[in-house]
């Protein structure tokens, strides 16, 4: 290999290594790697985070930067810590649900590396609420730049979740969208919905948002999640992340389908943040989700009408030093077309060469 700067050692060592283990194994070596005390530090200094022209505002959420740690990387939030470190301007923690569960049977996590993509159908394994507020109880130093990730099959769940969860970060998600947990469609019926997100709303401390399935371009399906979002918005949320992982069928997944993540998503995610847009006109806060990997690409998006980005799976491609390679160029990009601010970027032409 030609060595240039792009060519990071994560490209050279550690990703050859991790990419022997099988994904859930990956994720558990990457995860105690990111749990060692101290080794992240030195990314403080170099992450990007500190550039004053990239601070932004997400729903009244103070960030020092507009990319975020999508849900689903620290599920039982372990690393919030040193995912922040590493140049994220925020982390979404969980998915995490009231009691604790084992996910659907393996295998549940495929790479397919030609495409930079991942398909998976875990389906919330995790170590429920109680362990994840002990654990968030410790990260109180990060809170105003951490979400959490709630889900639940009925009402009752997701309250107990909220209510216990919101003292202790600066907003919450509420995930009605993964397509590998079964009984998550019931909120996908717009009264149901509704009731719910007016009931969290009456109760909620900090900016609620709402996390939508993706919607096909030219399908009922499409006419459908908009409504969902338009209810959602009515009933008072701050924000929508648009969206979870695009549902696929596969026979490397035991259990025969699961969600698609990864560079595909990104032409399609540009289309539904400018859908959303249109329908709920500013009435909520946007976060714009789905194979984003450069700082182009977090451009394009802000540009569309989002108001932050999260990413996951381009971080298992391109390694630990993506959120600061983003922030670096996304500054870069801002000077030299003489944007000074984050918001401004929505006032600027969408493609940039
Ligand atoms: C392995 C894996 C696990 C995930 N788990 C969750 C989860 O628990 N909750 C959630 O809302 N989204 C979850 N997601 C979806 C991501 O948060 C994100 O919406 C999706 O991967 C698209 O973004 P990306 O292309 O940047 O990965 C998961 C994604 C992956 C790849």
């Amino acid at each position: 290999m030609i060595w240039s700067k792009k060519t990071s050692i994560y490209s050279l060592a550690a990703k050859p290594l991790i990419f022997r283990f099988p994904p859930e194994g990956a994720h558990k070596l990457a995860e105690t790697a990111l749990t060692i005390p101290g080794v992240w530090n030195a990314f403080r200094l170099t992450n990007g985070a500190r550039k004053p022209e990239l601070q932004t505002e997400l729903a009244g959420i103070s960030l020092p930067t507009p990319v975020g740690m999508a849900a689903g990387f620290d599920k039982d939030c372990k690393v919030l810590g040193s995912v922040l470190r590493l140049g994220f301007g925020f982390v979404t923690g969980g998915t995490v649900t009231l009691a604790s569960r084992p996910g659907n049977p393996k295998p549940r996590m495929v790479r397919l590396p030609d495409q930079k993509a991942v398909m998976n159908s875990l389906g919330f394994p995790g170590q429920g609420l109680e362990s994840a507020l002990k654990r968030l109880n410790k990260a109180q130093q990060y809170k105003n730049r951490v979400l959490v990730s709630i889900a639940g099959t009925i009402e009752d769940e997701i309250f107990e979740c909220l209510r216990r969860t919101q003292p202790l970060v600066a907003g919450i998600e509420l995930n009605i969208s993964s397509p590998n947990t079964a009984g998550l469609r019931i909120f996908h019926e717009p009264a149901r919905l509704r009731g719910l997100i007016e009931g969290l709303v009456a109760e909620k401390q900090v900016p609620l948002f709402v996390k939508l399935p993706p919607w096909p371009r030219d399908n009922e399906n499409r006419e459908e999640i908009l409504k969902l979002a338009e209810t959602a918005v009515d009933a008072g949320v701050d924000g929508l992340v648009v969206a979870n992982t695009h549902p696929i069928e596969s026979s490397r997944l035991q259990s025969g389908r699961g969600g698609l993540s990864g560079a595909p998503l990104f032409e399609h995610t540009e289309l539904m943040i400018a859908d959303v847009q249109a329908r709920v006109q500013g009435g909520a806060s946007i976060i714009a989700c789905g194979g984003v990997t450069t700082a182009e690409h977090v451009w394009q998006l802000l540009a569309k009408g989002a108001s932050a980005i999260q990413l996951y799976t381009s971080f298992i491609y391109e390694g630990p030093g993506l959120p600061a390679r983003i922030n670096k160029r996304l500054a870069k990009l801002m000077n030299a077309a003489g944007v000074s601010s984050i918001a401004d970027i929505a006032d600027s032409p969408p493609v940039i060469k």
